[in-house]
This record gives structure tokens, C-alpha cells and sequence, in this order.
């Protein structure tokens, strides 16, 4: 279990992501607090194999391995959509259904026909982000957000990465694609799940 403390100014950090919009968001959010984010792709880490069946066994995976490889404090993220009408999916395989090109415009009209076929009405959504600490030493700790809204057509903004241009949050009109990246930034599922772990492991005692 890592404590308050464990980070804190002038903490260093390796993002356990390849996913250039996740490690640029992260990044966004440490930097306010003294906290420099280093990506996995200029550390030269590998990516392992995401074979948990949650966000956060997924999460902790990814962080473990970058902590072992980099031997620093590493933060890993999975996230991923979950349409209610679909039971849940995407979820963990939000990835996947871009395909081995991580093709969006492919996964959002996946979604979209999906959703179709069973009638289309019912669009409730949201985005669950699991984020996980781990150190060299073993220590680790994993928090979850989640932010609510709906499934919109056709797709609407180029701002954001992955699904965003397809989901609307709960009292707003816009799509994530759509909205200032400042203001997604404060709303969604990465920000609930790091304002978390900033509670139990940040300091900013010398
Ligand atoms: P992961 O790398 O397995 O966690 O993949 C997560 C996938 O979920 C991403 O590639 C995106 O497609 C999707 N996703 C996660 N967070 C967001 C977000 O903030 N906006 C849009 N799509 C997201």
C-alpha cells in the first residue's frame, strides 16, 4: 500500500501507455502538482499483455511491469466505454474494438450498430478509468472513477481521443470531442479516478 507521501514536488513518473492522448492527459493532470510525467515510449518499455477482466487488474498489470522495467514510481490507466444496453461493452476491450489499426471511426460505428440493433433507444453510457501506482518496491494502489452520460450520432468534434466524439456527459450538450480539453479535463472518469489517488498518496510537506 503506498501513503501520502509517496508523491509529492519533483516526483518523476513513468506512464505505463503507447496511447498518446492518455500520457498527454496524465500529463495535464500531475503537472499542477510538481509531478513530471515521462512516457513509456521514450523509456522504451515494453507493452505487456493486457489479460485481466477488469479496468483495474488490466491497470495494475501495466503499472507493475513499467515500475519493474524503469525501476521508478510508474502510473498506468485502463479505461474504456460501457454502453448499458450492451451489457457493459465495449469495457475492457474498448482497445480492441478499434482493431489491430485502432481504428476509432471503426469502434465508434461498432457501437453504433450495436446499439441498433437493439432498437437504439436506450443510449445510457459511461467511461470507467482505473488508475494504479506501483512502486519498484511492490507497493501499488489502484483507484477508480467513472463518468455518466449518453451515446450520441453521427460522431461531433475532433478534440479528445478514442470514443470521445460519440459520448455526451450528464448536463452537458457537447461531446467530449467536441468540448475545451480543459473542461473534459475537470469532468471525466481520468480526473475522479486521479483526484483519488492524489488523496492517498500525495504531500506536499518537503
Ligand atoms: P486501454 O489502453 O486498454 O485502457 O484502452 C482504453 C480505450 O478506451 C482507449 O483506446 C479509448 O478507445 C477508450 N477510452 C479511454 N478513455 C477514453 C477517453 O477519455 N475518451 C475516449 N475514449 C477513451
Amino acid at each position: 500500500m503506498l501513503n501520502p507521501g509517496t508523491l509529492h514536488r519533483g516526483s518523476k513518473l513513468a506512464v505505463a501507455s503507447h496511447n498518446e492522448g492518455k500520457v498527454r492527459e496524465l500529463g495535464e493532470l500531475f503537472a499542477p502538482y510538481g509531478i513530471a510525467c515521462v512516457s513509456a515510449g521514450s523509456l522504451g518499455l515494453a507493452e505487456p499483455e493486457e489479460t485481466g477482466e477488469s479496468f483495474e487488474a488490466n491497470a495494475l498489470i501495466k503499472a507493475r511491469a513499467a515500475a519493474q522495467s524503469a525501476r521508478l514510481l510508474a502510473i498506468a490507466d485502463d479505461s474504456g466505454l460501457e454502453v448499458e444496453a450492451l451489457g457493459g461493452q465495449p469495457g475492457v476491450q474498448s482497445a480492441r474494438w478499434g482493431g489491430p489499426g485502432r481504428d476509432f471511426d471503426l469502434a465508434m460505428a461498432r457501437v453504433y450498430d450495436e446499439l441498433s440493433a437493439t432498437g437504439g433507444a436506450y443510449t445510457r453510457a459511461n467511461f470507467t478509468c482505473a488508475l494504479a501506482l506501483a512502486a519498484p518496491s511492490g507497493e501499488e494502489i489502484v483507484t477508480t472513477g467513472r463518468v455518466y452520460g449518453k451515446i450520441v450520432w453521427p460522431p461531433r468534434g475532433s478534440r479528445g481521443f478514442g470514443y470521445d466524439p460519440i459520448f455526451v456527459p450528464d448536463g452537458y450538450r457537447e461531446t467530449f470531442g467536441e468540448m475545451d480539453p480543459a473542461l473534459k479535463n475537470r469532468l471525466s472518469h481520468r480526473m475522479r479516478a486521479f483526484e483519488k489517488l492524489i488523496a492517498a498518496t500525495y504531500s506536499n510537506d518537503e
